[in-house]
């Protein structure tokens, strides 16, 4: 992303962090600092903070965090460029819209997808189509639902695609950053999607972002459907399939379904507030977009073990949004042979009919209940031994209901219904419970006295080599920015080279040349551009960080932490260690003096 140089750090500091967060929750001063509930998980105590001085925003319970383009992503759910362009909206920047070729290259994809989808979708209904619409039909769609979505087709040419587009106008870089065709071994280009049922994706401004390509024939060897990789314009963990019609939706919640043709048949038959993940496990940032327009969700996958565990996984993120997650199970179906057949709310619908999946719909389970028949029905009741199991797997699911009451009733419930003591049940379920409050307090104890284990990221691909440096580094870095007047004795000493983290190198780069230009270095311009989930850590060092009783002194300490660490990592001997410290306290000391 090419702004112009500052462009960003201008926004930051005209863009007050507490103002723009006060736009959408309350918060109360707190200290220094101010405090709310947090938006983005649910929570009856705040743990979400803000930081005037800083800056940023951190919530020590769920751990998101950032500065105020951060925020406004994930509270709006919008890309970085839209949230930079709101922000300059609401404090009078200047958007340097159309001379930018990044926002004119995303105007072309747009563009172009509409064409293409125009394309596919005069293809689906040329002879070429025919087989195509059939199947369709055949499948239950009604033409009605077909043109509603979209649905298009694409041919078995290699370029058919690529030739229409380019006869418009479109270039072939253009083709390509769409994905929509590729570049083959040769050289040449060939369109990407080909004789495939093409779904647009649309996004809820009614722009064509992406696509999504299903197999005619089933049973093919190959992938069933091909999705476009994310692009400019496209991010598959922020889209939602059919979110440009549900949003209009009279029912009070967003039925969230697997498939694309489950979305569409829903539609044919009357359930227009159906949406499906592209190909994906559910994110946040869907869940996020998902309660913009419903406050309940219904969940409901495939019948099968990976439904269950997609199931079980999006339950947490639903929840997780606040959203009032209710589960629809299909009634397991029996073969012939009494195996269980795969079940989908599309091929139920086919079955039992529209008024059966209502009836369904008009009570479904609460997730506890979910769960519950879910073990219950993976359980073989018909020995002892199964029961045994059963009721055991069943109290260890109880015991983690947080809510006393409700904990109580289902744990009556089940009983009842396995033909059991009451008491028994909650006798084994409060065993449960107390093991495992015993197990998190320990754990609670151990990481107060492991500090080390809570500098290390939450995030994997995130985690420290050397945590014990990095903790150093992270603290040189959080003095820095709070006394700016240390940075020579600093540079002096250490160089970015010699951090264990590339990560943290790379923001002490950052500082240094920030420094060199003249400019503030404020914590919230530091972690502006870093990826959401080291911006996420980072803030949180920020956040948590606290004053220095001597500042000059505790820098020495950490110069000498950091070089030790070093020269370890690269093979030092212990001579040439007290030599390269007793010189690096030297010059530290020197700059010290003449600097303060
Ligand atoms: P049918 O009922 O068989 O027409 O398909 P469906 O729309 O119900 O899809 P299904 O439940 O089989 O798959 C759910 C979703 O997973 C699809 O909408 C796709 O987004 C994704 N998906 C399925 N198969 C593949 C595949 O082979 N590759 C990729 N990348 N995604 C797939
Ligand atoms: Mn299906």
């Amino acid at each position: 992303m090419a702004l112009p140089s500052g462009f960003i750090e201008e926004l930051i500091e005209r863009c007050d962090i507490v103002n723009v967060i006060e736009d959408y929750m309350p918060l109360k001063s707190s200290g220094t600092n101010y405090v709310g509930l947090c938006p983005f998980h649910s929570e009856k105590t705040p743990s979400f903070m803000v930081s005037p001085s800083k800056q940023i925003f951190k919530c020590f319970g769920c751990g998101e965090g950032g500065n105020v383009i951060s925020f406004v992503m994930k509270q709006e759910n919008l890309s970085f460029i839209d949230a930079v362009r709101k922000l300059c909206d609401r404090c009078g920047m200047t958007f340097p819209e159309n001379d930018e070729p990044d926002f004119q290259i995303r105007s072309r994809i747009l563009e172009l997808n509409r064409e293409a989808a125009r394309y596919f979708f005069n293809t689906l209904q040329s002879d070429e189509g025919k087989p195509a619409g059939q199947y369709l039909l055949k499948r239950g769609l009604t033409p009605a639902a077909i043109r509603s979505f979209g649905i298009g087709y694409a041919g078995s040419s290699w370029d058919g695609l690529l030739r229409a587009m380019t006869a418009k106008g479109f270039s072939q870089a253009e083709l390509l950053a769409a994905k929509l065709v590729s570049r083959g071994k040769n050289g040449g280009l060939y369109d990407f999607f080909r004789e495939r049922i093409m779904f647009p994706i649309i996004d809820v401004r009614g722009n064509v972002i992406a696509f999504s390509g299903r197999v005619l024939t089933s049973g093919d060897e190959g992938r069933k459907y091909i999705n476009s990789p994310d692009t400019p314009v496209y991010s598959k963990s922020r889209a939602l399939f059919g979110i440009n019609l549900a949003k209009k939706t009279k029912s009070d919640f967003l039925l969230l379904v697997e498939g694309n043709m489950d979305v569409v048949s829903l539609h044919s038959a009357g359930f227009d507030s159906a949406i499906a993940t592209c190909g994906t496990a559910l994110t946040p940032q869907q869940a996020q977009l998902m309660k913009k327009y419903a406050s309940k969700a219904v969940v409901c996958f495939d019948q099968d073990a990976a439904g269950q565990k997609a199931t079980d996984k999006a339950i947490g993120i639903l929840s997780g949004a606040d959203i009032d997650v209710r589960v629809l199970r299909l009634p397991k179906l029996r073969g012939e042979n009494g195996e269980t057949i795969k079940d989908d709310p599309d091929s139920f619908i086919k079955r039992e009919g529209a008024d059966a999946f209502r009836k369904l719909l008009s009570k479904p389970p609460s997730d506890t209940e979910y769960k519950l028949a879910e073990i219950k029905s993976n359980a073989d009741l018909s020995s002892d031994d199964g029961k045994i199991a059963y009721l055991k797997e069943a109290a260890r699911y109880l015991a983690t209901v947080p809510n006393d009451i409700e904990r109580e009733i289902y744990t009556r419930n089940t009983a009842i219904d396995a033909a059991l003591s009451e008491q028994a049940l909650m006798n084994e379920v409060g065993r449960v419970r107390a093991s495992l409050l015993r197990e998190k307090k320990k754990k609670t104890a151990n990481k107060a006295a492991n500090p080390l284990s809570v500098i290390q990221p939450q995030e994997r691909g995130l985690r420290y080599e050397d945590p014990a440096a990095a903790a150093s580094e992270e603290r040189f870095l959080v003095l820095l920015l709070s006394y700016p007047h240390l940075l020579k004795t600093a540079e002096a000493s250490v160089k970015p080279t010699d951090f264990s983290s590339k990560l943290l190198a790379s923001l002490y780069e950052k500082v240094l040349e920030m420094s060199k230009e003249g400019k503030y270095i404020s914590p919230a311009t530091l972690i502006s551009g870093l990826e959401e989930n080291e911006a996420r850590h980072l803030s949180g060092v920020l956040a948590s960080a606290l004053p220095s009783e001597d500042p000059g002194a505790e820098l020495l300490k950490l110069i000498n932490n950091i070089t030790i660490a070093h020269i370890k990592r690269t093979g030092g001997t212990q001579d040439v260690l007290s030599v390269m410290l007793a010189e690096k306290r030297k010059r530290g000391n020197d700059n010290a003096g003449t600097n303060s």
